[in-house]
């Protein structure tokens, strides 16, 4: 099993029948080795630097039905929000005082976010923070729009595909969704230039190992910038409410078999790992995860972003969140990058 982790550490990858092997049949022993040989990798390219992005979840009205999402057009359970640009800039302002040098807006696929309004938006970021970067992650758009995002100023887009198969991609999504748009829009973003951000959720349900050695392959091919991966976890409102969550040990096994797959990829320890364990956060990084997202969002709203059960949403002030999150990091002898992090960019 070691040789298998030192093969694909010096290839950067393995043919379906090992990677199938390695997610199978992993002992906990490999699973650590696993792990060091990750962050060794992460470590070469980042040291022991952590990039951070300020998270700022501008509204949770979504024209989607996604049967996992808790903000599903159709759960009447969820207050709606839409942040107003000020309160957005505001948010951006605090984040900037606490150091963060990249903003993400995140939301649902809400047309009233049309690109008049963004743009507009991109274009006053841009003015008051011109060495900020600035991520979307706003769903599916035309070609059109992504163009002019990118021409306002935005440079990274989040848009997990979710999973590569067809069939288990339709039974996660409503009829009116598919996994081909969702790859032309994918492909749209790196074309117009975007750093892109693909990737899954761990234990969605009838997730299968082969449907993940299958999105292995993919991203593998595909070669995004970013990959954002987190186990799925059950939001009572929703169709899938009372599945099992999934599992927080192999969405770190995957995260440092995307590491060694991709050893320049900024790959989050994210929100939903931290969710299903105290030491999520961390035990993401020392499996290879080399950015965090603390969260700027209004602490009013904050619980209203609600994709998931018992999401870390403490009515905690974004400051306090920067600072639990540089102590961890300490804990476990890494700092908060001070760089915006482009990918490529190296410490
Ligand atoms: N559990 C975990 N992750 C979820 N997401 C949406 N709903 C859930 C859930 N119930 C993830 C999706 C989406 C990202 C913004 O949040 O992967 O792409």
């Amino acid at each position: 099993m070691e040789r298998l982790v030192d093969r694909l550490a010096r290839e950067q990858t393995l043919p379906a029948e090992e990677l199938r092997h390695l997610l199978n049949d992993l002992d906990s022993e490999t699973q650590a080795y696993l792990h060091r040989a990750a962050c060794k990798v992460a470590r070469a390219h980042f040291g022991r630097e952590i990039y951070i992005r300020g998270l700022i979840e501008i509204g949770n009205i979504c024209r989607n039905d996604c049967r996992y999402c808790g903000i599903r057009r159709s759960n009447r359970c969820v207050e709606r929000y839409r942040l107003s640009p000020e309160t957005i800039l505001s948010c951006c302002e605090e984040g900037y005082r606490l150091g963060l040098r990249t903003f993400v807006l995140q939301g649902g696929e809400d047309p009233a976010f049309d690109d008049r309004t963004l743009t507009a938006l991109l274009g006053e970021i841009r003015r008051r923070w011109p060495e900020c970067a600035v991520t979307l992650s706003l769903g599916e758009r035309p070609e059109t729009s992504y163009r002019a995002l990118f021409e306002a100023g935005a440079r990274r887009y989040l848009l997990r595909h979710e999973t590569i198969d067809t069939a288990h991609y339709r039974l996660l999504h409503p009829e009116e969704m598919s996994l081909e748009h969702r790859l032309e829009c994918l492909r749209a973003l790196k074309r117009i230039g975007f750093q892109t951000g693909t990737g899954i959720m761990v234990g969605s349900p009838e997730q299968t190992v082969d449907h993940i050695v299958k999105d292995l392959l993919f991203m593998r091919e595909f070669r995004p910038q970013m990959i954002g991966i987190g186990p799925f976890i059950p939001q009572h409102d929703t169709p899938f409410g009372t599945e099992p969550a999934g599992s927080a040990e192999r969405t770190l096994v995957l995260i440092s078999i995307l590491r060694l797959m991709h050893p320049a990829a900024l790959i989050p320890s994210t929100t939903a790992l931290a969710t299903l364990s105290e030491e999520g956060r961390t035990r993401g990084i020392l499996a290879g995860a080399n950015v965090v997202m603390p969260n700027l969002s209004p602490p009013a709203e904050r619980a209203k972003y609600a994709l998931y059960e018992g999401k870390a949403a403490s009515g905690a002030e974004a400051a306090e969140g920067v600072e639990l999150l540089r102590r961890q990091l300490e804990g476990i002898g890494y700092r908060i990058s001070p760089s915006r992090g482009d990918y490529g960019e190296r410490p």
